[in-house]
């Protein structure tokens, strides 16, 4: 196995911090090829709990080196906040991270233009996690961008800085935002930029001798794929595109190097932020599930929304990203429920509708068509064989796979490393 790519499948948040971890267990090099700060990944270890937000979950492993590569942005204190909380775990980051010199950064001003333009909208507010994620992509994309590169000559960097944010602080002006200090900014980054350079190094060349020499290459997706730039009910999207794809434009690997996706999709359904979910539940049914399955925004802490399994949209998701394979998380938390149900097609003016043909006005009109199962009403998170899962439980997942039409590889029943069934 080379190149093996594990991303959401729903709205983020479907437990893939988890499943990297889990498959970094053999990997050369754990990669996050697009994102940022915007991204939560957990990983449990016994009674800790981390969270990465730019560093790869696998970096637990011995032989795991990981790196972030081109296509995600960085945001200077956050990502050193993580440096800082791994090596008081006593992970030697030096010889473990590598950082691509063409990452964009997020600026401070990034960060005050996200959270104007939220203000702005009022009550049409999109909900993003006002990490400065869109701002920055923008600027990547209107060439309006600084780099790591950029941070490699101060000189450089100072006087893109100064022009970029003097240009900001004209359109903070306008939304009555108080300016950014430029100076003060840029003291902060100047020592950043010691700390951070050290581990910057051409990721490209780094993994393409990985590709050629047939090392273990794991591609960590960020969100899910219905918050995909593209592919999303736009603009209740993310900056990036989060399909398989942006793999390539993201690391430099080729896409026929890729050997296996993998699609992490929840036993259910939870979006933060705004848009269509349309298979929302919203009474106490809603915050029963949020509060077993403590679904609360990792980066945010904002409760997340709750729905029934979505199979129409999921379905699209496996299709686009030519999915392999399965792995169902947080199927522990449907264990109580007497009916389960899941979505398994979409109705709009008595037709049916795809996913792909909707837009956010389709998506918030339309009927869900449903499917109900008998739940199965045992705790199944110490169960770890297939065969020991009680006959509703695998009836639920059969369908989910003849749905699909992807095999499941496995199942996840609980938040620790080991809780988890192969099939
Ligand atoms: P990610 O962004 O896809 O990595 O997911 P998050 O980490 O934001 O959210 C998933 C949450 O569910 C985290 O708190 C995980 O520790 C937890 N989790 C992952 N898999 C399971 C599971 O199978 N069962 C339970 N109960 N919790 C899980
Ligand atoms: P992980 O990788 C869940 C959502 C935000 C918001 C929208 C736009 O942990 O699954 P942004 O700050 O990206 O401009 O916000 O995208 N969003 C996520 N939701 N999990 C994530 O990442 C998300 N990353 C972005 O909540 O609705
Ligand atoms: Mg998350």
């Amino acid at each position: 196995m080379s190149v093996h790519i594990v991303l959401g499948l729903q709205w983020g948040d479907e437990g893939k911090g988890k499943i990297v971890d889990l498959f970094a267990k053999n990997s050369d090099y754990v990669v996050r090829y697009q994102g940022g700060n915007n991204a939560g990944h957990t990983v449990v270890l016994g009674d800790k709990k981390f969270f990465f937000r730019l560093i790869p979950s696998g970096i637990f492993h011995k032989n795991a080196s990981v790196v972030i590569s081109n296509g995600v942005v960085i945001d200077l204190e956050v990502l050193l906040n993580e440096i800082r909380i791994l090596q008081n775990e006593g992970l030697d980051l030096r010889k473990k991270l590598i950082i691509s010199p063409r990452c964009h950064l997020i600026l401070p001003y990034h960060k005050e233009l996200d959270l104007a333009y939220e203000n702005a909208r009022g009550k049409n507010k999109l909900g993003t996690t006002k990490r400065g994620i869109g701002p920055a992509y923008s600027d990547k994309v209107s060439y309006n961008g600084i780099r790591v590169y950029e941070l490699q000559d101060w000189k450089l960097f100072e006087q893109c800085f100064r022009f970029q944010a003097k240009m900001k602080n004209k359109i903070l002006k306008t939304f009555s935002v108080p300016p950014v200090n430029i100076s003060r900014e840029l003291k902060k980054i100047k020592e950043y930029r010691s700390k951070i350079l050290p581990y910057v190094e051409d990721t490209y060349e780094l993994l393409i001798n990985a590709v050629n020499k047939n090392k273990n290459i794991l591609l960590e997706g960020a969100h899910g794929i219905m918050l995909d730039t593209d592919w999303s009910p736009y603009p209740f999207a993310t900056a990036s595109n989060t399909v398989a794809g942006a793999s390539n434009a993201g690391t430099g690997i080729p896409m026929n190097k890729v050997k296996k996706v993998t699609g992490v999709v929840k036993a259910f359904t939870s979006r933060v932020g705004g848009g269509p979910l349309p298979t929302e539940i919203h009474d106490d049914l809603c915050r029963d599930i949020r509060r077993r399955g403590a679904e609360y925004g990792t980066t945010t802490g904002r409760p997340r929304r709750i729905g029934w399994l979505d199979l129409e949209a999921v379905k699209f998701a496996c299709d686009i990203n030519n999915v392999s394979e399965l792995v169902i998380t947080k199927l522990d938390i449907l264990s109580s429920l007497k009916k389960i149900k899941a979505g398994v097609g979409y109705m709009l003016h008595g037709r049916k509708i795809s996913y792909s043909s909707c837009g956010y006005s389709e998506l918030a009109r339309l009927k869900p068509v449903f499917k109900t199962f008998t739940g199965w009403g045992e705790d199944i998170s110490g169960i770890r064989k297939y065969s020991e899962l009680p006959k509703a439980c695998k009836d639920y997942l059969s369908y989910i796979e003849r749905f699909l039409k992807v095999p499941i590889k496995l199942v996840s029943v609980g938040a620790e490393r080991n809780q988890y069934i192969r099939k």
